[in-house]
């Protein structure tokens, strides 16, 4: 796994990050496109590589997957202008862009219907609007097996508790709307969550051969869905991606053998092509005690990235000395890594359900830095503008060289909005 700041084999080393609030202020986010690129390479073995662009929407980082022979999965119109302006172009590709959701506003619909971008639906209604709307509109169809999975609940898209996909009994209602408004079946589609287990893995594999084999339809893809986990721990698990292949491309041969003609194999991740691309930068504001707690609070809240106050996400943290002092043999304290915000929950070193944890670092003071790793995937894509506070800058550093790919949001933008 990267670790940036002990790797130096990538652009997020230490003396890279370091340069980098001078030029572009702090926070802000880095990533490094070698990264992503060596990323994608690990899934070339997949027909197409669908990248799950809620995950890190910029769209200097859809450009580079489009250069990589990547294709982009959409859930909203924003993301789907994005795509666009990044230059995927579904008049003359018709499966660059996929839009995946379980309903379909009457805007988005439109622009779908204008430009052809195949839906992949996750209720029957989508699929009746859109028939009535687009007569022989390509779709897929995003099926519920009815059992899920997640690094925390919000993240399991399957089974009873989820509000996503269309339940796996109702597949045949599914392909009663196609045959009514002509639709024109592409593919099944399932992710039933993020964070990959290999005996649900197995569990997906073998609905999606059922669903195909039980109901006879006729398609020219399957979907493995996104959800390969990343090791955010030091020790956590690396996946095996050819393991990951060799499982769906099984279920892929059987599908095919069973229809008679050649199937191809789409997976769509997010977190697994960037999150360990990117980081976050942020400067040490305030070093005080609470008790007997050692808190560090720097200048990024939640409202930056959200995962570790939503899900009780770890990401590791090590600190960015200013002065470039040498850490390495420092005594360790306890730390517990805060923000700015008005909220207790805004810490970066807590359990989901909000427990306040401590986190091993040097002693830092004020000016210092401290990185957030791992924070490629959701980290700037679920920033908010709470507290008023503007989104944040982000860089990437291709070839050697850093490139300002998102400047930071000014005040007078946010306020502007309110100006009628
Ligand atoms: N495909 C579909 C239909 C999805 O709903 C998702 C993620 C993906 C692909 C990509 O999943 P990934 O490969 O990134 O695990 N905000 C959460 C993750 C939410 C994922 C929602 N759907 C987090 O920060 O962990």
């Amino acid at each position: 796994m990267p670790r940036p700041l002990h790797n130096t084999d990538t652009s997020l080393n230490a003396e890279n990050l370091l340069r980098l609030p001078a030029e572009f202020g702090c926070p802000v986010w880095v990533y490094d496109a070698q990264i992503i690129r060596q990323q994608i390479a690990q899934l070339s073995q997949f027909d197409v590589v669908r990248f799950a662009q809620k995950a890190c929407s910029n769209v200097h980082i859809l450009q580079l997957m489009r250069e990589e022979g990547v294709k982009v999965d959409s859930v909203s119109l924003g993301e789907i202008e994005r795509a666009l302006v990044a230059g995927f172009d579904p008049k003359t590709r018709p499966d660059d862009i996929v839009f995946t959701a379980d309903v379909l506003d009457n805007e988005t619909q439109a622009r779908v219907a204008e430009l052809g971008i195949p839906v992949n639906a996750g209720s029957v209604d989508m699929l009746e609007q859109l028939g009535a709307a687009s007569p022989g509109h390509r779709v897929w169809l995003r099926i519920n097996p009815g059992f899920g999975h997640g690094h925390s609940q919000k993240t399991n898209t399957g089974g009873e508790n989820s509000k996503h996909g269309i339940w796996h009994s109702d597949l045949p209602l599914a392909l009663a709307a196609i045959q009514r408004y002509q639709l024109k079946l592409v593919g099944i589609h399932m992710h039933i969550g993020s964070g990959v287990d290999y005996a649900h893995l197995e569990q997906v594999c073998g609905a999606m051969v059922e669903q195909v084999l039980a109901f006879g339809q006729d398609l020219e893809a399957i979907s493995a869905g996104g959800g390969l986990s990343i090791p955010y721990r030091e020790g956590d698990e690396t996946i095996d991606t050819q393991h990951y292949y060799g499982l769906w491309n099984a279920a892929r041969e059987k599908i095919a053998k069973h229809l008679g003609h050649p199937v191809k194999l789409e997976i769509e991740p997010g977190r697994f092509l960037v999150a360990e691309a990117g980081v976050l930068v942020a400067q040490v504001r305030s070093v005080k005690a609470m008790g007997r707690r050692h808190f560090v609070l720097i200048d990024a809240g939640f409202n930056d990235l959200m995962r570790p106050a939503m899900y009780g996400s770890y990401h590791h943290i090590s600190a960015l000395p200013a002065d470039g002092r040498d850490l390495s043999h420092a005594p360790l304290i306890d730390t517990v890594v805060a923000g700015p915000l008005c909220e207790s929950g805004d810490v970066f070193t807590q359990q989901e359900g909000g427990k306040v944890e401590t986190r091993p670092l040097p002693a830092v003071v004020p000016g210092d830095y401290l990185v957030l790793h791992d924070t490629g995937a959701y980290g700037a894509s679920m920033s908010s503008n709470y507290n008023s506070r503007p989104l944040l800058p982000e860089v990437l550093f291709d070839g050697g060289k850093a490139r300002l790919i998102r400047r930071r949001q000014t005040i007078q933008e946010l306020i502007a909005l309110e100006l009628l």
